[in-house]
């Protein structure tokens, strides 16, 4: 999936991914997690999503990535703090006291330049990658991670036969061919999206879809 293609969604308006709202499970997950007061959060492919306004409404010290400025922008908009614009390894780089905008290939980050996340938050961002793309997308992430780095990452699975991504059918064998190594992986959460179903119904879903959400918790690696 070209950045272009994704330029070309958010020109459109074409977001049908994105959430007037927190994306509901995450208020019952969070507390749940071990993860002490102004951990560190990064959200890569970050979108518009109202879930880093929640983070920094918590004290967290947030860092959000996303090709599309467009997106970046309407972020800006509604967290209604001032932001320094800045640029550097080829990103535009938005800052306020809590927030760090990252306009550009999540893949090119620059990781040094990245305070280095004690969470890191993927809610539709591995999901929205062709298969072709995910071992290079979850290289990036590893290369984020310390050993106390815990990840929550939400999923969807359905018949990939019956409908093209995004998003994209992952399910926990191939999570665990990515970040297996490092992650004891719980299932936090799971539903079946009828509602959602209807709506791919036209790009041919038909049996069912399923949403996942895993804590990776990082093995102890003394
Ligand atoms: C399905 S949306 C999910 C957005 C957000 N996580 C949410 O839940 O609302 C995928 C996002 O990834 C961004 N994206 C796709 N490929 C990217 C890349 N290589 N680098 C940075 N952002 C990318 C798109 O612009 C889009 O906003």
């Amino acid at each position: 999936m070209e950045i272009s293609y994704w330029q070309s969604r958010w020109r459109k308006d074409n977001t049908g991914w994105h959430m007037d709202k927190v994306y509901p499970p995450l208020a019952n997950l969070w507390p749940q997690l071990p993860i002490k007061s102004g951990a560190k959060v990064f959200v890569p492919l970050c979108g518009k999503s109202l879930d880093l306004r929640w983070f920094v409404e918590r004290g967290h010290q947030v860092t959000g990535v996303d090709a599309s400025q467009k997106a970046l922008q309407d972020v800006i908009n509604y967290t209604n703090q001032s932001f320094t614009k800045d640029s550097s390894h080829g990103f535009t780089i938005y800052r306020s006291e809590l927030l760090e905008l990252w306009q550009g290939d999540f893949l090119k980050l620059p990781v040094n330049k990245i305070t280095q996340p004690d969470v890191i938050y993927d809610k539709a961002s591995i999901v929205a990658l062709p298969p072709e793309m995910r071992g290079s997308y979850a290289q990036k992430i590893l290369s984020l991670c310390d050993r106390n780095t815990h990840i929550i990452l939400q999923t969807f699975e359905y018949d990939q036969n019956e409908m093209n991504g995004p998003p994209f059918s992952v399910d926990e064998k191939e999570l665990k061919q990515h970040f297996g190594h490092y992650f004891e992986f719980t299932l936090m959460h799971e539903q079946s999206k009828l509602e959602e179903l209807s709506k791919f119904q036209q790009r041919g879903l038909s049996s069912y879809l399923t949403e996942k959400v895993y804590h990776l918790n990082p093995f102890d690696r003394d």
